[in-house]
């Protein structure tokens, strides 16, 4: 990224729940923004969002959106974004991808600023965002990893239903108030009801019996750690939680470290904040965090079945840090370290 005052933006998918919560961050954070343009599908063309008190309109995503642009953020389901990349590519862009598309492509950097920041400056043209659990996990375990070792991970979700994007928040408060009626409605985004309920499947099976969502999570961890053969276990949850991604994380490490080690390590680490008071019932929880910027850990303690056992809570906002946020910063990072 070369050197300017301010930056010509796209966000494709801003009429999203992803989307939107960039362009509040854009403003929020004071990114150094020339133009913004805002583009989404067909449907959503002529819709007004405002930005630093103006009011913008939305266009359609099409090749020559990009056209002079700088960067141009992915908001869009995953095969969209395949779709769009070659285009912003072609237009000179950088394109900062929050969807699947790109994660897995070893060529790619898959990047969360407070794990490997640097990685994202090998970029050639396009940078992804990881999964939005894979993100706070990776948050957490980093500095653990750096100066215990991890030898195996478990790592189980608790995922709310905006991890769904809008269609997911609107099915739930649908059923919920269906519900509270005594009446069903169809399914459209969930597998099963999720109001009252907890669903142990996000996204499709895969044949050795784990779900895509867990797959994902896992080769994300390994690549954001930069450790290609970490044991790691996952088990993905849907829950009726609007905002907030909650994971428990059981940690075996190669060297010990008690669990106090583990919390003066994890106070100090970038982007994370210790929440861990039994005494004053103090945990981080969805209700709580949804809407900061922060990776929450709690309930640390040694898991005592294994030797060198580490037991975390962690949890964050799927919206911010578990996506918009985290792009935000990576274009920060591409910004404040021009080629
Ligand atoms: N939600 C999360 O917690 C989270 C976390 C990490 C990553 N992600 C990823 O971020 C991406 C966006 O997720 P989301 O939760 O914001 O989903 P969402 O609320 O369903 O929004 C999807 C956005 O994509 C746009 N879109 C769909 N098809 C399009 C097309 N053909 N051309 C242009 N725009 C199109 C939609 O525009 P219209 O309104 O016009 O249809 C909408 O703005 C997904 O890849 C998701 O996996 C989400």
């Amino acid at each position: 990224m070369k050197k300017k005052e301010t930056y010509n933006i796209a966000i494709i998918g801003a009429t999203g729940v992803v989307g939107r919560e960039m362009i509040e961050i854009l403003e929020e954070r004071q990114f150094p923004v020339n133009e913004l343009r805002l583009l989404a599908s067909e449907k959503s063309v002529g819709q007004k969002i405002s930005f630093k008190g103006k009011s913008l309109t939305v266009g359609l995503a099409e090749e020559k959106s990009f056209e002079g642009m700088d960067m141009v953020m992915g908001d869009t389901p995953t095969e969209v974004s395949k779709m769009f990349a070659p285009m912003v590519k072609k237009a000179g862009a950088v394109f900062i991808d929050c969807s699947s598309a790109f994660r897995a492509d070893p060529k790619i950097p898959l990047v969360v600023p407070e794990v490997n920041g640097e990685a994202a400056l090998a970029h050639d043209g396009i940078v992804a965002g990881p999964n939005c659990s894979a993100i706070p996990v990776a948050v957490a375990a980093k500095p653990i990893h750096k100066k215990y070792g991890i030898k195996r991970m478990v790592v189980s979700t608790y995922q709310s239903a905006s991890g769904a994007g809008k269609g997911g928040m609107d099915e739930l408060a649908a059923q919920t108030v269906a519900l509270l009626n005594s009446k069903e409605i169809p399914l459209k985004v969930f597998a099963h009801r999720l109001a009252f309920n907890v669903i142990p499947q996000i996204d499709a099976f895969l044949p050795n019996g784990d779900t895509k969502e867990e797959d994902k999570i896992m080769k994300e961890l390994r690549k954001l750690l930069n450790a290609p053969e970490l044991a790691l276990a996952c088990t993905a949850v849907r829950v009726p939680v609007m905002c907030g991604h909650s994971a428990t994380v059981n940690i075996e490490l190669e060297k010990k470290a008690s669990a106090q080690e583990i919390s003066l390590l994890l106070e100090k680490a970038p982007g994370i904040v210790i929440r861990d008071d039994m005494a004053k019932k103090q945990y981080p929880m969805p209700m709580d965090i949804a809407g900061t910027d922060e990776v929450y850990v709690g309930r640390i303690r040694e898991d005592h079945s294994i030797p060198n056992g580490i037991n975390l809570w962690v949890c964050a906002d799927n919206l911010r840090k578990g996506a918009s946020l985290n792009a935000i910063q990576i274009a920060e990072y591409l910004i404040k370290n021009p080629s």
